[in-house]
């Protein structure tokens, strides 16, 4: 049997009640750790949970046959930050679970892609999600996105790269450069949202006075909403207007 268990936002607090229950069921237990920011140390979760914490890097996980074989003879959980399938690729999980006759059932918890509720923003009203990467040089992508995004009234939500492993995160102020060096013009309104779910700091301001400030707390995604408000959302935004 293979659970595959989102375990939230921010820290071995996160996780839901039936993820934890799982858990104690399983012989094996990985935790999927480079496609987000886990705020606190494994062995805090390692503690909860009481069982050792198998960390599985991008190749592993690529080349599922360690978790697979193992789940072929034993319950199985493969944690990911965040939810399994919110901004990641793990469905080919379920997809070789189906192939080799075993079981799996997935237990889901909250997402960069839901939290981005808290800004106000309704989150029906958010068009494709983009991500911009480390080497930007002559990516469009993003641009076309927001554009397009823009042209429909819609939000756009930008989630940018890292590489948890060598704490490596890209900074909202770099992505914000990456912006205006691509024609966004410097008074465009956007959301910076740091740590959600955590110790969440959420600011929102023109793109030439953000570029002033410093913001510390990891992970970071960007906002940039769209032209026509509801009147709530553009009430709740001026709660985060600096
Ligand atoms: C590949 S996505 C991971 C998605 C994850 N599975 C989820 O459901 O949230 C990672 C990116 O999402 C954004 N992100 C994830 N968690 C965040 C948080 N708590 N606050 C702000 N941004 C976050 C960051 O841009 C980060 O680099």
């Amino acid at each position: 049997m293979l659970y595959l268990i989102g375990i939230g936002l921010n820290d071995e607090k996160d996780i839901s009640l039936k993820g934890l229950e799982a858990i104690k069921k399983c012989r094996f237990v990985y935790l999927e750790n480079y496609t987000s920011k886990f705020n606190t140390d494994v062995k805090k979760l390692e503690k909860l949970c009481n069982k050792k914490i198998l960390l599985a890097d991008r190749n592993m996980v690529e080349n599922s046959q360690e978790i697979i074989n193992n789940a072929k003879k034993y319950n199985v959980a493969f944690l990911v930050i965040g939810d399994v399938f919110s901004a990641t690729t793990h469905i080919n999980f379920i997809l070789e679970c189906r192939k080799n006759n075993i079981k799996s059932k997935v237990i889901h918890n909250a997402s960069i892609i839901t939290a981005v509720g808290e800004t106000g923003l309704e989150i029906y009203k958010f068009g494709k999600i983009t991500s911009i990467p480390f080497n930007n040089e002559n990516i469009k992508i993003p641009i076309e996105t927001i554009n397009k995004n823009l042209k429909d009234n819609m939000h756009t939500l930008i989630i940018l790269d890292l590489d948890p492993l060598n704490n490596k995160y890209l900074s909202a102020n770099e992505a914000l450069k990456y912006l205006v060096k691509n024609s966004i013009p410097e008074n465009t309104k956007v959301l910076i949202c740091s740590q959600l779910g955590g110790d969440p700091e959420i600011v929102y301001s023109e793109i030439k006075n953000l570029l002033k400030k410093e913001f510390k707390k990891f992970p970071q995604s960007i906002i940039i909403p769209s032209n026509k408000l509801h009147f709530i959302e553009e009430e709740t935004l001026n709660l985060w207007k600096i």
